[in-house]
């Protein structure tokens, strides 16, 4: 591809994309967003994570696989991501795109299985667990139990690598995790909170 056909491409899929979340968001509020994120927060998100071998990634709410492609590009062979999405619609074209990838596991499920999907994708914990859901609609119980499974299922000194809209997560967080490096991406439609939470 050359150097003019490379931004042509990214705004035909960004269009699409586009698209597809605005319908998917008219029919199921969980989706939350109307657009795909940014490069700037893919890229801020995805350089915290080391993605030497081996490693095991979860991705909450991968939508259209913005995230799930970037780290498919820098994942070794024997690395393994696993996608777990709520909406259908979205994991039919996961399953599309990512469907031949044998470094890819898709589940039709919620976030709260995680420990269950970890299991059923033969993997014992994660090194990162990267999440876009919105827990801004999780009661403060719901979203501590939902934080509490992920911790359990990260390996020691793994991370929880967390974009918000809202700035609540700054009060959860401390309540599970050890150490939280935060961050603010501008360049995403909406602006993001972030959150890297590791353990000891
Ligand atoms: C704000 S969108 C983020 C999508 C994508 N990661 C991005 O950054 O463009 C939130 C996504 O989380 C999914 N989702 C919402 N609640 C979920 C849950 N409990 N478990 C798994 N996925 C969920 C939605 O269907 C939607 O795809």
């Amino acid at each position: 591809m050359t150097a003019t056909e490379r931004p042509l491409r990214y705004l035909a899929v960004l269009a699409k994309n586009t698209l597809v979340y605005i319908k998917n968001f008219i029919e199921d509020r969980d989706v939350a967003s109307i657009m795909p994120s940014s490069p700037f927060l893919v890229r801020r998100m995805v350089e915290k994570m080391d993605l030497g071998t081996g490693r095991v990634v979860v991705e909450y709410g991968p939508a259209t696989g913005v995230f799930s492609r970037s780290i498919l590009r820098e994942m070794g062979p024997e690395g393994q991501l696993i996608l777990i999405e709520t909406n259908a619609d979205f994991v039919r074209r996961l399953r599309e795109q990512f469907g031949n990838d044998p470094r890819v596991e898709i589940f039709e499920k919620p976030a709260q299985d995680v420990a269950r999907l970890l299991q059923q994708a033969g993997a014992k914990k994660a090194d990162y667990v990267l999440s876009g859901i919105p827990f801004s609609f999780l009661s403060a119980e719901e979203s501590h139990a939902l934080i509490e499974a992920t911790r359990e299922a990260l390996v020691p000194g793994g991370a929880f690598l967390v974009y918000q809209h809202r700035d609540h997560m700054r009060r959860l967080l401390p309540q599970h995790f050890d150490h939280i490096e935060e961050g603010y991406e501008l360049f995403n439609v909406p602006p993001m909170h972030t959150y890297a939470a590791r353990t000891a």
